[in-house]
């Protein structure tokens, strides 16, 4: 089958002879893939900055398809379903999944004491295949997959696994309140979605801040949030303490992660010399300018083994730091109303869509930010026509 195939930092291709994926447990099933997306996340793979991201394996956690085969196991879902599948993997029985931490399950990535697996991430994350391939094997399909309701269009759906999820809970985590001023870093989907969701929770200030103008005057139109470019401001947590009179943000939202830009000493200690896991500058910069008793959520990926933040100041202003991969399959219920509903436009954010054989071209464009782009859906050769 045709499937993305990474070949180290910065070179993936298209392979025309991945062998297809099999049912290895009662309760697998294959899914035929119909769209699947380039996510940030993948950019940090891409960049070779997840440890043991092993050449040859595939990538890819947003997809939507058709359920082709299923394991005996398997009750929820039928062959032929369409289906929407959250990004992580989770087996929906241990004490974590219990709790609705379905990006923590103890039993999907045994090996590990953090994170709970992924498709496509890495084997830090399990070491599963992803979706950026005509076929994926979806373990504990009872759990994850969801049939897409009637009369919801596959570029919703395909947001729904994980960009959507993962900018509402990070408003959801940030505790915002009737009122709040709400700064988010990052302009790519997951902070325009934090900053669009931001209003549902009462936010009556919503700040977005980069350094990419088309990414600001999309989320300017899109998410209604005032746009600020950080290498226009100097110093950007004076001008946002300034912006609140003196006081900070209420809340400050980090959608960037470990590949942030704006600080060189970052930069070059966290993404060259590889001395921290990647540049924690915006993380910084939220810490330093949400006021004093407030909310930093943090959804952009940070890894082991660690970075260097301003700990003291979290300690000494009293902050809350709140923090995690999205737990899609807890949200998916409510936001599938707010699409219905019309308050939630997932498919706006896709600016491009790309034939799955041309993968490379795409984490190009995407890595680059080439053509004004904000969201890359591949197409496998049988969704097109
Ligand atoms: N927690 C989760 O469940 C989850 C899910 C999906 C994505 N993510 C993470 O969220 C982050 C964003 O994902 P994305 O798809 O929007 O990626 P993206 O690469 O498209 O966007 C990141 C944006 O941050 C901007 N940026 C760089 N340095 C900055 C700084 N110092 N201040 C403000 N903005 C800065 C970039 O210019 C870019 O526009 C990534 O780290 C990704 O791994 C987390
Ligand atoms: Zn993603
Ligand atoms: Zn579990």
């Amino acid at each position: 089958m045709l499937a993305m195939n990474y070949r180290g930092p910065f070179r993936v291709r298209a392979d025309k002879n991945k062998p297809q994926p099999e049912i290895l447990h009662p309760e697998d099933a294959i899914v035929r893939v119909t769209r699947s997306c380039i996510c940030g996340s993948d950019l940090h793979l891409y960049h070779g900055l997840v440890p043991d991201t092993r050449v040859g394996s595939t990538f890819g956690h947003e997809f939507v398809g058709v359920v082709e085969e299923i394991g005996s196991g398997v009750t929820n879902i039928k062959v032929g379903d369409n289906v929407l599948v959250p990004f992580n993997i989770s087996c929906g029985k241990c004490a974590f999944c219990k709790q609705g931490l379905f990006g923590n399950c103890h039993e999907s990535n045994p090996e590990a004491t953090a994170i709970g697996g992924i498709f496509g991430y890495s084997h830090t994350a399990g070491g599963y295949d992803g979706g950026q391939a005509e076929y994926v094997r979806v373990p504990y399909a009872n759990v994850g997959p969801t049939v897409i309701p009637a009369g919801m269009d596959p570029d919703d759906a395909v947001l729904l696994t994980d960009v959507v999820p993962t900018g509402y809970q990070a408003a959801e985590m940030a505790g915002i309140k009737e009122g709040d001023t709400v700064v988010v870093f990052g302009a790519g989907p997951i902070g325009i979605m934090a900053a669009k969701c931001a209003w549902f929770f009462g936010a009556a200030r919503v700040i977005i801040i980069d350094h990419i103008e088309y990414r600001l005057e999309f989320a300017k139109n899109y998410a209604k949030a005032e746009p600020y470019n950080f290498k226009s401001l100097g110093d950007v947590v004076l001008f946002l303490k300034k912006t609140t009179d003196w006081l900070g943000a209420d809340v400050c939202i980090d959608a960037v992660g470990c590949e942030a830009a704006g600080s060189t000493a970052q930069t070059i200690t966290g993404r060259k010399l590889l001395l921290q896991a990647g540049s924690a500058t915006a993380l910084h910069w939220a810490i330093n300018s949400v006021k004093k008793g407030g909310i930093v959520s943090i959804v952009g990926v940070y890894g082991p083994t660690g970075n260097i933040i301003p700990i003291g100041n979290v300690v000494n202003k009293g902050l809350t730091i709140r923090a995690n991969q999205a737990s899609v399959k807890r949200l998916l219920p409510r936001l599938i109303e707010h699409v219905q509903q019309g308050r939630l436009d997932p498919k706006g954010l896709i600016t491009h869509r790309i034939p799955m054989e041309e993968v490379s071209d795409a984490y190009h464009i995407f890595s680059t930010k080439l053509d004004s782009c904000i969201k890359i859906v591949l197409m496998p050769p049988s969704a097109r026509n």
